[in-house]
């Protein structure tokens, strides 16, 4: 069955690594690109570069700069997006989001037990790092979904690592936020399937890619040793990888496969 409607992609995290790749790639592909992401001054740059790559693959990129889990921002980029979706209706076209991916890093990476409590984890860091990559996959969805933006077909995809099974010194609170992620990506994908939405829910666990998040964690030479040693196809993960997996998931003939945790790393997890 042909898919005539207009096909946009909502990345949250789509100025950099996964989310950047995935964003321009889906561009590529024929979608539009509705874009979140955290940034500062000396980043702008690159944010107005990852635009023009989306808009020379002839798409349109709405990106906004705000904090993904902050409730009164995302209400208001849910506004922006209804908005530009009311434009295309009027035009007689049927917007809806094909894809919605959770590719935020934001992390806090300090041990649990340290001598100075300073050098802890504290409660403040721990929720801080749940709620933005864990939780806030949630609070999207359900706004997500009561605002009526997704539609039969529409497929979202929540970006996990290794770390969700996995012990590394300083990724305690990011390896919870990804246990807890993973957990919920088969919650929303039951419950999404038992109101026959149509609307499908998976997890994809990277590889070790080369990505600012990845150089920010202290063992992060240790770790990219460790997957070039391990990975039985003998390199890393790069982004490039998961944007193409991620245009294929998205493709025709994926709308019976949710709850997964699929993995996109060369076997990489597997050698583990
Ligand atoms: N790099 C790896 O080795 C690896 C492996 C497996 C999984 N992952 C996961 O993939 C996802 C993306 O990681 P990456 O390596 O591409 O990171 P990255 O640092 O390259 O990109 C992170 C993106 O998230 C955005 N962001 C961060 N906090 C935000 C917030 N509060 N609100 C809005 N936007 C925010 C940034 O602006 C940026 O666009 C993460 O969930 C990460 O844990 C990474």
């Amino acid at each position: 069955m042909t898919d005539d409607r207009e096909r946009w992609a909502l990345i949250l995290g789509a100025s950099s690594g996964m989310g950047e790749a995935t964003a321009i790639a889906l561009a590529r592909a024929g979608y539009r690109i509705a874009g979140i992401h955290l940034d500062f001054r000396a980043a702008l740059g690159h944010v107005e570069e990852v635009k023009a790559a989306i808009a020379a693959a002839g798409s349109e990129a709405l990106f906004v700069n705000m904090n993904a889990a902050d409730d009164e921002k995302r209400a208001e980029a849910l506004r922006t997006l209804a908005a530009r979706f009311e434009r295309s209706q009027a035009d007689g076209r049927h917007p809806y989001l094909r894809v919605v991916m959770h590719s935020l890093a934001f992390g806090s990476l300090l041990p649990f037990i340290a001598d100075d409590p300073k050098g802890a984890i504290s409660r403040k860091q721990m929720e801080m790092t749940q709620d933005v990559m864990a939780n806030s996959l949630v609070y999207w969805v359900q706004d997500l979904y009561r605002g009526g933006f997704l539609e039969p077909g529409s497929k979202i995809f929540a970006m996990t690592s290794e770390g969700s099974s996995r012990v590394v010194p300083t990724y305690g609170a990011v390896s919870s936020a990804k246990a807890a992620l993973e957990s919920h990506v088969r919650q929303l994908a039951m419950e999404l399937a038992r109101r026959g939405s149509g609307v499908t829910v998976n997890a994809i666990r990277a590889g070790v890619t080369l990505t600012p998040a990845l150089m920010k964690i202290p063992e992060h030479e240790a770790i990219i040793e460790a997957s070039i040693r391990r990975n039985p196809m003998g390199r890393m993960t790069t982004t490039q990888d998961v944007a193409e997996a991620i245009v294929a998931l998205s493709g025709d003939g994926f709308d019976f496969v949710t709850g997964n945790v699929i993995g996109v790393d060369g076997g990489e997890f597997i050698t583990g």
